[in-house]
């Protein structure tokens, strides 16, 4: 185990929030606040490969983001598409491993087929990997894992962690939660039993590396004991 002030992280993990209230603050619609979220993910996905991270895991839809309006479900689905058109290459150049939680195969047919595009493109690169969680839910996840590890008859917790969405990923070090809230909203409940926790009143669109490397700086001061003393 690490001595305190020697820790460095190998899997951060990100809820982005506050994007509609940094468009609202700006008279501005919530898919602009969204689209300036995306400008974010391209920053923090870079610096955390210039940061050396193993895995940087990002919140982009949840299995209860179905409840917005049709319009900025749209416009969601239209950023990722996007997204994923635009920056693929430089994941492909850059050694980056696209990887999905969640069940994104209730996303529309273009977008399964892009993001399965890019999955198959990336599949042999070992560098950072960066997990995007889409159509995702943590109580749904480790339900699946659980009925997984019983039809294989041993519910054990090294079972259920085999048959998690992030299985083979580094253990989760820290959790970082922009725009002030300060819960979980069902994101990887299994993977944060000892993640340390971060939070910030910045807003998603604002965040930038130096706020990924104050978190960093924090995670390294703190003594983790996993239970122990
Ligand atoms: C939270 O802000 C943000 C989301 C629900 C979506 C996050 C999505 C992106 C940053 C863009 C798509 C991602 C990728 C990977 C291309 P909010 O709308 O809940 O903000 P609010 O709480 O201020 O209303």
């Amino acid at each position: 185990m690490s001595l305190p002030g020697s820790n460095s992280a190998r899997h951060v993990a990100i809820i982005m929030d506050g994007n509609g209230r940094w468009a609202k603050r700006r008279h501005l619609p919530r898919a602009e606040g969204h689209r300036r979220g995306v400008e974010a993910v391209r920053r923090i996905a870079r610096a955390a490969r210039e940061m050396g991270l193993e895995a940087l895991t990002l919140y982009a839809f949840s299995t209860e983001n179905w409840r917005r309006s049709e319009d900025e479900i749209a416009a969601l689905m239209g950023l990722m598409k996007r997204f994923i058109l635009s920056d693929l290459d430089e994941f492909v150049a850059n050694n980056v491993r696209l990887r999905i939680i969640g069940d994104y195969k209730a996303f529309p047919a273009d977008i399964t087929k892009l993001i399965d595009n890019a999955l198959a493109r990336t599949a042999g690169n070992d560098g950072t990997t960066l997990a995007v969680a889409l159509n995702y839910g943590a109580q749904d996840e480790i339900a699946r894992a659980a009925a997984k590890a019983a039809a294989q008859g041993a519910v054990t917790v090294e079972a259920i962690e085999a048959e998690l969405d992030t299985a083979g990923m580094p253990p989760l070090d820290l959790l970082i939660r922009t725009s002030g809230e300060q819960r979980l909203s069902n994101f990887l409940l299994w993977q944060a039993a000892y993640a340390e926790l971060w939070f910030t009143d910045v807003l998603w669109p604002d965040f930038k590396p130096e706020h990924l490397a104050e978190a960093l700086a924090s995670f390294g001061t703190r003594e983790r004991r996993y239970g122990g003393r």
